[in-house]
């Protein structure tokens, strides 16, 4: 089954080409920079853009360099249902239905942070399950047993900012840009993280959820303390980067201990963290445990990770009803079990 994958719910608008026999044939994705000068997604512009450019996408991938030069027709479209920015959402998801229905096909709607537990299954070495899954992304972080697709217990979540979301809001008072996560890392190169002291939210007790918007504060009062010289940004980032990567190992190698599981994913944006995935790869090497990441740009929202999660379900015989749906909160635990 061949599957075009169209991810519209923030302000990447990914389009990709996957097929159950062939694997992962194509995929690309256009970011947003229009947002740039306001410091953050402005959901309105975000949808916009999604209008412009999903369609020229859709073509593309589908063309003679890209999915084409391996002929053979669509047979599904999955699109992101939720959650995200109810607008972006619904231009996927009106773009993908109605491409469903001209070409005489299935549709479905795939939950976005299930794209992102599932993307590792797109690169040569896919985890078996069960599995435990770290997902960092800009709007959520969160620990799940994984017992099969569709099957997720939550054990831990962010109950305030998400690890990507403080990394954004502390790089724009380092004045840095958007997003920052990458730009973080990569002022962090200059800098000694310890020189400050940051906090690592939350370990100090029982328990699997998250807090990040105190690292947020503690960024902001380090900015203020002193002048913001080159050195001292690229201090704060270190600080800043190391508290954050120390908190995700802390609570991924207290869920291990808890569920016993000998695999662990890790996906959702902060995943293309460097620091992240050698400090976890090396937790997995000291526990025996093996460790999963999509390659760094599947790391953020893709239609790839799309295209397979929609393909998964789509074989299994699920399919959108006459409803038509976008939902911009919706729950992991809520999702039909495939094959069950
Ligand atoms: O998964 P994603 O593309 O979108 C959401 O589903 O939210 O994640 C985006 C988040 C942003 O907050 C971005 O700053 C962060 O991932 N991110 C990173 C890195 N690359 C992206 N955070 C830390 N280090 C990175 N290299
Ligand atoms: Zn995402």
């Amino acid at each position: 089954m061949r599957v075009l994958g169209i991810e519209t719910s923030c302000d990447d608008t990914g389009i990709a080409v996957y097929d159950s026999a062939d694997g992962f044939l194509s995929h690309l994705r256009f970011s947003q920079a229009l947002h740039l000068e306001y410091g953050g997604v402005v959901p309105e512009l975000a949808s916009r853009d999604h209008i412009r450019k999903t369609l020229p996408l859709v073509r593309k991938v589908l063309g003679p360099d890209h999915a084409g030069s391996r002929p053979g027709k669509i047979d599904g479209v999955a699109y992101t249902a939720g959650p995200g920015l109810a607008g972006a959402l619904l231009v996927g998801a009106a773009i993908g239905r109605s491409l469903a229905h001209a070409w005489k096909i299935p549709a479905i709607g795939v939950h976005h942070m299930e794209g992102h537990l599932l993307s590792p299954m797109l690169e040569a070495e896919r985890p078996e399950f069960p599995f435990l899954a770290l997902l960092t992304s800009g709007g959520h972080t969160l620990l799940a047993h994984v017992e099969a697709i569709g099957e997720y217990r939550i054990l831990g979540e962010s109950v305030d900012d998400a690890a990507g979301e403080a990394f954004d809001k502390s790089a724009k008072l380092l004045g840095l840009g958007y997003p920052g996560g990458p730009a973080i890392e990569q002022a962090a190169k200059n800098g000694e993280p310890g020189k400050l002291r940051f906090p690592r939210p939350m370990t100090d007790r029982p328990g699997l959820d998250f807090s990040f918007s105190g690292l947020k504060t503690a960024c902001a009062l380090a900015v203020a303390a002193t002048p913001l010289t080159a050195s001292r940004v690229a201090d704060i980032a270190a600080e800043f980067q190391q508290a954050v990567v120390d908190t995700l190992v802390i609570k991924a190698e207290r869920a291990l201990a808890q569920t016993g599981l000998e695999r662990l994913v890790v996906a959702g944006g902060v995943s293309a963290n460097r620091l992240l995935r050698d400090r976890l790869g090396r937790l997995g090497l000291k526990h025996g445990v093996r460790c999963y990441f999509p390659r760094p740009e599947l790391c953020t929202d893709n239609g790839a990770m799309i295209a397979y999660a929609g393909c998964m379900r789509l074989l299994a015989g699920q399919r959108d009803g006459p409803a038509f749906e976008a939902r911009p909160r919706w729950s992991l635990t809520d999702l039909p079990q495939v094959g069950g």
